[in-house]
C-alpha cells in the first residue's frame, strides 16, 4: 500500500489505535497530522513518527469544537500542502446499564464519537473536494452493531457512526470521495485494559471464535488498506476487524475447536 505524496489527518492519535494508524500510514509514505484532546501526547506520539523516519507533525484538537476540526483540517494544508486521508478514531466510553445512563453520559458521548466525527469530516470534505480526491476512514465498533450489556450510549454513538458512513458515501461517491468504516472487536489498548475487568475478557475470550483480543496494528492495517489505492471502488462499507466476533453465531465448548491455552489478553 502505497501513501507516499499523501497527507493524512488522524484524531486521537496520542495513543492506542489512533497511534498505531498514524504510524502505519506514515510508514506508508504519507505525511500525518497526530491529533489529540491529549496535545503532549500527540507531540509524543508525532515525535516518535519523526525518529523512525516519518513526516508527521502533533496538533492538540478537540473533536467536538468545530473551529479545531476547522484548524485540523487547515493545518494538513498549510504545513503539508493538502488533505487527502481523514480518519475520525477519536472515541470515549462508559459501560452503565440502561436505566443507569444519565442523560450527560449519552450527550457527552455523542458529541466526541458522533458530532465529532461529523465535525471534522465535514472540515476534510471541504478540502478534499477541490482536488475531487479523499478518503474517509471512520473507526466504528462491534459494540454499534450489537447490543452489549453496558453500551447504550457507546453502542448508539457507533451505530449512528456507521448509518452516517452510508450517507457520506451516497453524497460524495460521485465526487471522488470514499466513506468506509472499520469496526473493531475487543482490541488490546489503554481503553480496553481500563474498561475490561477479568469477567469481560473472559465473556471475549468465549464470544470471539479467534479466542484472542485485536491488536492496535491490526486495525492499522485495515485502516492503510481503506486509504488506498487499492480499495478505490470501496464505497461505504464497514469492514469487521474482530477475530470473528460479528460472525460467530452458536458458541459452545468443543474440545476439536477450543484454542488449547487461553491468550494473555
Ligand atoms: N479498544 C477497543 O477494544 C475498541 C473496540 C472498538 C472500537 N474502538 C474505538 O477505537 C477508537 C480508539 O480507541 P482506543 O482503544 O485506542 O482508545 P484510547 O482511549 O486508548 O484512545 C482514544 C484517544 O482519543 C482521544 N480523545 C478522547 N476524546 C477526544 C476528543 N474530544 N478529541 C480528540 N481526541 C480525543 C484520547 O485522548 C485518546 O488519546 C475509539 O473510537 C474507540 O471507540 C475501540
Amino acid at each position: 500500500m502505497n501513501l507516499e505524496g499523501r497527507v493524512a489527518t488522524v484524531t486521537g492519535a496520542g495513543r492506542g489505535m489512533g497511534e498505531a494508524i498514524a504510524r502505519r500510514l506514515a510508514q506508508e509514505g504519507a505525511a500525518v497530522v497526530v491529533s489529540d484532546i491529549d496535545g503532549e501526547n500527540a507531540e509524543k506520539a508525532a515525535a516518535r513518527i519523526r525518529q523512525s523516519g516519518g513526516r508527521a507533525l502533533a496538533l492538540r484538537t478537540d473533536v467536538g469544537e468545530e473551529t479545531d476540526a476547522t484548524e485540523l483540517a487547515a493545518t494538513a494544508v498549510r504545513e503539508f500542502g493538502g488533505l487527502d486521508i481523514h480518519v475520525n478514531n477519536a472515541g470515549i466510553s462508559t459501560a452503565k446499564l440502561f436505566l443507569e445512563t444519565a442523560r450527560e453520559d449519552m450527550e457527552r458521548i455523542l458529541r466526541v464519537n458522533l458530532t465529532g466525527a461529523m465535525l471534522c469530516a465535514q472540515a476534510a470534505v471541504r478540502v478534499m473536494l477541490e482536488k475531487r480526491y479523499g478518503r474517509i476512514i471512520n473507526i466504528a465498533s462491534l459494540s454499534g452493531q450489537r447490543g452489549g450489556i453496558g453500551r447504550t450510549a457507546y453502542g448508539a454513538s457507533k451505530a449512528g457512526l456507521e448509518l452516517m458512513t452510508k450517507v457520506m458515501s451516497v453524497e460524495l461517491a460521485s465526487r471522488g470521495i470514499t466513506i468506509n468504516n472499520v469496526a473493531p472487536g475487543a482490541i488490546a489498548t489503554e481503553m480496553a485494559v481500563q474498561m475490561h475487568d477479568q469477567a469481560t475478557r473472559d465473556a471475549y475470550h468465549y464470544l470471539i471464535p479467534q479466542r484472542r483480543y485485536g491488536t492496535p496494528e491490526e486495525i492499522a492495517s485495515a485502516v492503510a488498506y481503506l486509504a488506498s489505492e487499492e480499495a478505490a471502488h470501496i464505497c461505504g462499507a464497514t469492514l469487521n476487524v474482530d477475530g470473528g466476533y460479528l460472525t460467530a453465531g452458536l458458541m459452545y465448548k468443543h474440545p476439536d475447536i477450543d484454542a488449547p491455552s487461553p491468550p494473555e489478553v
